[in-house]
């Protein structure tokens, strides 16, 4: 146990996250992944809901470490074109996907006490279960863990546009690496394409961007590529929690 804590890195505080944005703010997406796999080792993990950008950083990390892990939260509300991704990623790359479930007795009793479909009720019944299917999930997921690697991109809304590629994730005392910050939609789509990289069917349908069934729709030409999450929401409230920042 000694020998292990003696093994992590040490977690860098507020002015090496700004010297490591200085160094990586323009840096290739594989580079930045190169660093901080090698620096982390079994201590980071991708969060993969399957999205193409996600999809773009499991292509990237597998050629770097197959060993590197890569989990997802399945709300139980997913659709099936995401499960039957998650088996073709998985099965494609020869690596594992982890997949952590919520816990079913507080589902059980948040069901019993506000109904199946609660989030179109409120915001807070919305932000209850989200808790719920993802956040205490994600808690069991960062088990082990000093780091974790995300798709956001600044593009996709206004509540990511000042985000770093290197980030304190305050509310989970991690490092956050969002290695595709800069891209655009069309960089990832060009990656997606160039590298044969499996994608979900959705996107084929309509929907740029894929959560929970009930709380995602199509959207319409000219719409914002959120518009379709927790659509009956103002753009200031579509976030689900896991990427709060204090
Ligand atoms: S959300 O907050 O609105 O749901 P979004 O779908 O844009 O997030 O995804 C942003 C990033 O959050 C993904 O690239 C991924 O790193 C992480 N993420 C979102 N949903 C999940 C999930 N179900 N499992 C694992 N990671 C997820
Ligand atoms: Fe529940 Fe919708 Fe959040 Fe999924 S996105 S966890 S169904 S509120």
């Amino acid at each position: 146990m000694a020998e292990q804590q003696q093994n992590r890195p040490a977690m860098p505080d507020h002015e090496q996250i700004e010297q490591l944005n200085h160094r990586f703010c323009n840096a290739d997406p594989v580079e930045v992944l190169s660093y901080f796999v090698e620096q982390y080792k079994d201590r980071i993990a991708l969060s993969s809901s399957l999205s193409i950008e996600d999809q773009v950083l499991t292509h990237m990390v597998v050629q770097l470490s197959k060993h590197t892990r890569i989990f997802t939260l399945d709300t139980g509300r997913l659709f099936p074109e995401t499960y039957q991704l998650i088996d073709t990623t998985s099965l494609k790359y020869g690596v594992p996907i982890e997949v952590f479930f919520p816990d079913y007795e507080r589902v059980q009793q948040m069901v019993r006490e506000e109904g199946i479909n609660l989030f179109y009720t409120s915001i807070e019944s919305r932000h209850r279960c989200c808790q719920i299917r993802k956040l205490e999930p994600l808690q069991r997921a960062f088990k082990g863990l000093d780091a974790w690697i995300c798709g956001l991109r600044r593009e996709q809304s206004v509540t990511r546009k000042d985000m770093q590629v290197v980030e304190w994730d305050g509310m989970h005392n991690m490092i956050k690496i969002n290695p595709l910050i800069n891209w655009t939609e069309q960089q990832v789509w060009d990656y997606i394409k160039q590298n044969h990289v499996p994608y979900n069917k959705l996107h084929d349908r309509g929907y740029p961007s894929i959560g929970c069934e009930p709380c995602t729709r199509a959207i319409k030409p000219g719409e914002d590529v959120r518009a379709g999450r927790w659509w009956w929401e103002s753009p200031e409230h579509r976030e689900c929690g896991l990427h709060q920042r204090h």
